[in-house]
């Protein structure tokens, strides 16, 4: 597990961002979510080429029965994808009416109707970068984000998004959640975390590389939002104080207990099962400033959280 964080950790410092989602890994996600929430919407896949992107596939076999008005992709002109295999449901597409620029290196709007199975293409000004003009015009008239982005510019992404005020649905490295930016959406229930860990990627080159640590992030209705965790009562004895915050170590979720209403530091992998009526997340400092002590010794980066009186 180690050796999988640190290749995801490599591909971000060393900007490799040609890892592919697979199509397994989109339905198995995508299959928990009430469809509703997508309903006479629009998508965005943004960092999506439709000629071999699986969000493509998914949303072309699902997006009729999830009642999607349109699917909007766009891909980045500057990917340097080796494997070149392309969709093969690609070619039943019929694009004669579309304005065609097809040379290496170049982006494309495409937009997909899921009721008439239609797909247009138009040639981007630019090279279809997210961060771009004429794509975050696109993403403005869209509803939902949903994609795999560039894993080293996973903050830029984010904040784009948030500041659009668009809901998401995106895969990203769970390690993030420990970043000073991550804490403070979490804090303020902008994000979440979905719920499934997408574990395996196709490579630049076509091969299947194992990631740890990969999570979806959202801001869709997910069910354990408004599931309260079970607890249950404990020996409180067990729980020493910090030295350095006003809370309690509990090195375990599952232990928060019962009995207690005050501050509690806990994993950061609490957010997992993080359920706002329950609890609020009262300090995150402890996750990505200084990390929480006990009789001087430093401890794991912790949430301090409370739990709610209802
Ligand atoms: C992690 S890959 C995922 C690709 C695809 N979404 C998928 O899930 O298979 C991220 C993709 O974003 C592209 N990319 C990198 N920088 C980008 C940018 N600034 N704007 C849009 N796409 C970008 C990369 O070339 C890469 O193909």
């Amino acid at each position: 597990m180690v050796k999988q964080n640190e290749s995801l950790n490599r591909a971000k410092n060393t900007k490799n961002d040609e890892f592919y989602t697979l199509i397994s890994d989109i339905e198995n996600e995508l299959s928990n979510y009430d469809f509703e929430q997508f309903k006479d919407k629009k998508v965005y896949c943004n960092c999506d080429d439709p000629t071999w992107s699986n969000f493509f596939k998914f949303f072309t076999k699902w997006g009729k029965r999830m009642g999607i008005k349109e699917i909007h992709f766009t891909n980045y002109a500057n990917t340097k994808r080796i494997w070149n295999k392309q969709l093969t449901l690609f070619e039943s597409f019929d694009l004669k009416d579309s304005a065609d620029d097809d040379k290496a290196g170049t982006a494309h709007h495409w937009i997909y109707d899921p009721v008439r199975d239609k797909l247009t293409k138009k040639k981007l000004k630019g090279n279809g970068d997210f961060q771009s003009s004429e794509c975050l015009k696109i993403l403005q008239q869209c509803d939902i984000a949903v994609t795999n982005p560039p894993f080293s510019l996973l903050t830029q992404y984010l904040k784009i998004i948030i500041e659009n005020d668009k809901k998401f649905l995106i895969i990203g490295n769970e390690n993030e959640i420990a970043s000073r930016s991550w804490c403070s959406y979490f804090e303020n229930n902008k994000l979440w975390l979905g719920y499934t860990h997408p574990k395996q990627f196709i490579d630049i080159n076509g091969n299947i590389k194992k990631l740890g640590f990969v999570c979806w992030f959202t801001n869709l209705d997910v069910t354990y939002r408004s599931r309260p965790m079970v607890l249950h009562q404990q020996d409180l004895s067990q729980f020493s104080k910090y030295d350095n915050y006003d809370a309690i170590e509990i090195p375990k979720t599952k232990l928060i207990p019962e009995n207690y209403w005050g501050n509690m530091g806990v994993p950061i992998f609490f957010v997992e099962k993080f359920c706002p009526q329950q609890f609020e997340i009262v300090d995150s400092s402890s996750a990505y400033g200084k990390v929480p002590e006990i009789n001087g010794c430093k401890l794991y980066r912790r949430i301090i959280i409370r739990r709610k009186r209802s």
